[in-house]
């Protein structure tokens, strides 16, 4: 017999005629007199599926031996159920022990366990409530990314996860070696894999950009990596970045795809996901609603660097932020979330930033001051997305690069885009993880992705 998952048959409208075959793990078991209930969950969705074995049924006398943890095939007819809170319950006709859970050693017995233990057991927490929903909103926004791009005919590509250039120039890599370290000294780079230095990427932006100039509107989404020695909720060492990528737009294009981005993924997850997205507005944050229903008000706040920074100084009298905020510095995540949470209270989009603190790619604006670039900043999380024009002439990306002091040997290919049939085109980079923690509210990175890597932290 086939396998019926357990979300299917709790959102089932009619009966089921035949008996169905449950697979699953027990999260609890209640005696009563002739009977025993066990709470199963098969991981298909938060809720559980409550089974009924009489005690008249022959179960081999394994029911001693089922208690939480303990995985288990049932087969038996779907009922109404008589009790509060389920539509349907199973009626087990035969009950099978898979792999037993010993209660003296097994970590999730019944009861609420802190983040910060479950991080221990990374490898089990998925087996909560709270982990499990966490993954499957994982997998449904992934669905609901590619689905946003695919209707609006962009293509899915691949970049590279190893590369021998720092796109974002910001010194934070990880470098990719198959020489022995132990004797590395001894060793020339040429003895090294690829002869040359080489790292794992930190954006996929510059070979995303060789595509959209051929294929018009693309788009990448894949793990990144960045060394930056920052332990804070909000980053990680490895994390998930979408990259779209546009030939033919300018700056405005895509802010408003930025805008119209979130908006769609925040209005997906509502639709498709709602009983797991309760679990969080419940457990973890009861604004978590207000903030959705913010994001789906769309007129986010559209201001550039300048007029950020004159908010930020005028406000610094007040509220005292611990980083003074000056023109010519980078927003920090204070600054972030006042002009989200407090002054206009929702997302803010700036722009224009000084090209001094930003990268050799951004397109220079006519005031030779600023390149065409945006932030999108969200309230609880601060900037969720970077993007820019690029710069697609080449006698100004070259000057760019000289003054930067960069190589531009090694951006012949990047360079050549200019040379041949250049663009104006655009792109920005979304966090995938801190668009988790947005629509979660889980205020730690290290919770919404399986198993994190952050400085001197390397489990699992
Ligand atoms: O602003 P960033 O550095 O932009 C780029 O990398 C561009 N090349 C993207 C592009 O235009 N194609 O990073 C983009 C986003 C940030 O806004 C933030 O959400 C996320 O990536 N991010 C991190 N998320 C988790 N941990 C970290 N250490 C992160 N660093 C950046
Ligand atoms: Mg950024």
């Amino acid at each position: 017999m086939k396998r019926t998952r357990i979300n299917q048959v709790l959102k089932s409208e009619e009966h089921y005629k035949d008996p169905i075959l449950i697979k699953g793990w027990v999260r609890t078991k209640r005696e009563s007199k002739g009977f025993s209930f066990l709470e199963l969950n098969d991981g298909s969705c938060l809720e559980n599926l409550q089974v009924v074995v009489e005690d008249k049924i022959d179960t081999d006398d394994v029911l001693k031996d089922i208690g939480t943890g303990a995985s288990v095939e049932v087969t038996g007819d779907v009922v109404e159920s008589p009790g509060k809170g389920q539509k349907w319950e199973l009626q087990a006709k035969q009950i099978r022990l898979v792999g037993i859970a010993d209660p003296e050693t097994y970590p999730l017995q019944k009861k609420r366990h802190s983040d910060e233990f479950l991080r221990t057991i990374s490898h089990l927490r998925a087996r909560t409530n709270k982990y499990g929903a966490l993954y499957r909103l994982r997998a449904e926004l992934s669905f609901a990314i590619h689905d946003f791009f695919h209707e609006r005919n962009f293509f899915y590509i691949h970049t590279p996860i190893i590369t021998g250039l720092d796109c974002e120039g910001a010194g934070e890599l990880f470098r990719v070696s198959s020489l022995d370290m132990e004797n590395y000294n001894q060793k020339s780079i040429e003895d090294d894999f690829f002869g040359k230095k080489a790292y794992l990427t930190v954006s996929g932006q510059l070979t995303a950009e060789t595509l959209a100039c051929a294929l018009g509107n693309v788009y990448t989404f894949g793990p990144t990596f960045r060394a930056e020695d920052s332990n804070t909720p909000r980053h990680a060492a490895e994390f998930w970045m979408v990259e779209p990528e546009v030939a033919f737009a300018d700056l405005e294009e895509i802010i408003d795809l930025a805008e119209e981005f979130i908006f769609s993924i925040v209005t997906h997850i509502k639709k498709h996901s709602a009983s797991d997205l309760a679990l969080f507005s419940s457990f973890v944050d009861k604004s978590l609603p207000e903030r959705l229903d913010m994001v789906q008000n769309r007129n986010f706040e559209r201001l550039d660097y300048e007029g950020a920074i004159e908010i930020l100084d005028q406000a610094d009298k007040s509220e005292k932020f611990q980083y003074q905020p000056v023109y010519g510095t980078d927003l920090q995540t204070e600054h972030e979330r006042f002009l989200t949470e407090k002054y206009f209270q929702k997302p803010v989009i700036v722009y224009n930033f000084p090209k001094d603190i930003k990268p050799f790619y951004m397109k220079v604006n006519p005031d030779n001051q600023t390149v065409g670039c945006l932030d999108v900043l969200l309230p609880h999380i601060g900037e969720i997305i970077g993007g820019s024009q690029r710069e697609d002439n080449l006698q100004v990306l070259e000057n760019r690069m000289d003054e930067l002091g960069m190589n531009k040997q090694e951006y012949e290919w990047y360079l050549d885009l200019r040379r041949f049939g250049t663009v104006p085109h655009a792109g920005f980079g979304l966090g995938f993880e801190r668009l988790l923690m947005f629509i979660t509210g889980v205020s730690n990175i290290r919770d919404v992705i399986p198993f994190p890597r952050t400085p001197k932290k390397l489990d699992f």
